[in-house]
């Protein structure tokens, strides 16, 4: 794509196509080399053509960094070796009694980095039901510099209102971190409502074919770009090269994965309110959801994950997860293969159980990840475990 060919502003289907992914000046080729040289051969001492050495930056990672600013809405983009590089390297910029007010439903590794890793710093974390902005208020200390979030939450799919959080960090002198890895930039741009750094785990649907463990944060604030930058080449979790031309080769039909999980899982969860051994499905487009109202307003569709309570307890979740045939029973989401999983046992394993009861992670809550199969076939596959 030639950059003055239009004045029009691209759209995000355009832009994870192109962005960052000029043809190649050498040969032309229209796919990014992969570039998976250590170290590049400078003119004399200090005089490189903009890469000396591949932790600190590498052309194949360069584009990819690029492509996922521009679908943020970004101006900088950073990429690591898992999403939990990225979150350690965002928490990194924190010093020991600073204070991390976050979100009380994050993914199970968040919380253990929070609890295990951080505080043993100094760096205090609390947490706090994000749905009401007066306790989130009366949360904040004089010494909360970091605001955390992810929404639609992971496995409660609550949704918390960006825009509304963002004022609050704001004035509270804080830092809003939104973790957007189950809505994608597809679905909604954190940014655009106020975030300061929206972080993700590639390995799900960014890369979307569950053969890559990846990470990224966006920004626009040059400050942090600048400290976060320097934090990635400093505690050195970076992806490698061929890694990261397999999330561009993904990236490159995000929008139309994300656009038809929704469409399969706005079925399945309508089919699963019905049946008689689901207790709740917990949907975001589901008019029986608390946010349904926000996820409508916040969001361009309610997200492709679908957690539901069974009736019975963990022998009737355990059966169910062990009779499907098409869905793996597997941790992760957001490939092109659907999944489901147990979250008590699978990925929230790590919160502690008094927690997760306050939570409503009980032993009968599945979480479903639907992929890009016939909608058809998945609700059969459903409908047999059940049965
Ligand atoms: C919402 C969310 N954020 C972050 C992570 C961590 O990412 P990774 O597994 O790539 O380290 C996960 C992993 O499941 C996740 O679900």
């Amino acid at each position: 794509m030639r950059p003055e060919a239009s004045s029009r502003p691209l759209a995000l289907d355009t832009l994870a196509v192109h962005a960052g992914q000029p043809p190649d000046p050498v040969s032309g080729a229209v796919m990014t080399p992969i570039v998976l040289a250590s170290t590049f051969a400078q003119d004399g001492p200090g005089n490189h053509k903009g890469f000396e050495y591949s932790r600190s930056g590498n052309p194949t990672r360069q584009a990819l960094e690029a492509c996922l600013a521009a679908l943020e809405g970004a101006k900088h983009g950073l990429c690591f070796s898992s999403g939990l590089a990225a979150t350690a390297t965002i928490l990194h910029t924190l010093r020991p009694g600073d204070h991390v007010l976050s979100g009380d439903d994050v993914y199970g590794g968040t919380f253990r980095l929070f609890d295990k890793v951080m505080k043993h710093f100094g760096v205090e974390y609390s947490m706090v039901d994000m749905r009401s902005p007066d306790a989130v208020r009366a949360a904040v200390r004089p010494t909360t510099k970091m605001v955390w979030l992810e929404t639609p939450s992971n496995p409660m799919l609550k949704v918390f209102d960006i825009a509304k959080m963002a004022e609050i960090a704001r004035a509270a002198g804080a830092v809003l971190v939104v973790d957007n890895t189950f809505a994608t930039p597809v679905l909604q741009q954190p940014l655009a409502l106020g975030a300061s750094i929206v972080v993700h785990s590639m390995t799900k649907y960014l890369n979307g074919h569950s053969d890559v463990v990846g990470g990224a944060l966006m920004t626009s604030d040059e400050g942090l770009r600048e400290r976060l930058a320097f934090l990635q080449n400093a505690m050195g979790g970076v992806p490698g090269p061929f890694d990261c031309y397999l999330v561009l080769r993904g990236l490159k039909t995000l929008g139309v994965r994300v656009r038809h999980q929704c469409a399969s899982a706005a079925i399945l969860a309508e089919k699963l309110a019905g049946h008689a051994k689901v207790k709740r499905v917990i949907y975001p487009g589901l008019a029986s959801h608390p946010d349904h109202a926000l996820a409508a307003r916040q969001m361009k569709l309610p997200g492709a994950m679908i957690s539901a309570e069974l009736h019975g307890g963990l022998d009737e979740s355990a059966g169910f997860l062990k009779r499907l045939g098409i869905f793996a029973c597997a941790e992760s989401l957001g490939g092109v293969e659907s999944l489901a999983e147990h979250p008590a046992i699978m990925t929230h394993a790590s919160v502690p159980e008094a927690s997760r009861r306050v939570l409503g992670i009980s032993d009968s809550l599945v979480r479903l990840s639907v992929g890009l199969e016939d909608v058809g076939d998945l609700w059969a596959d459903i409908e047999h475990a059940l049965s």
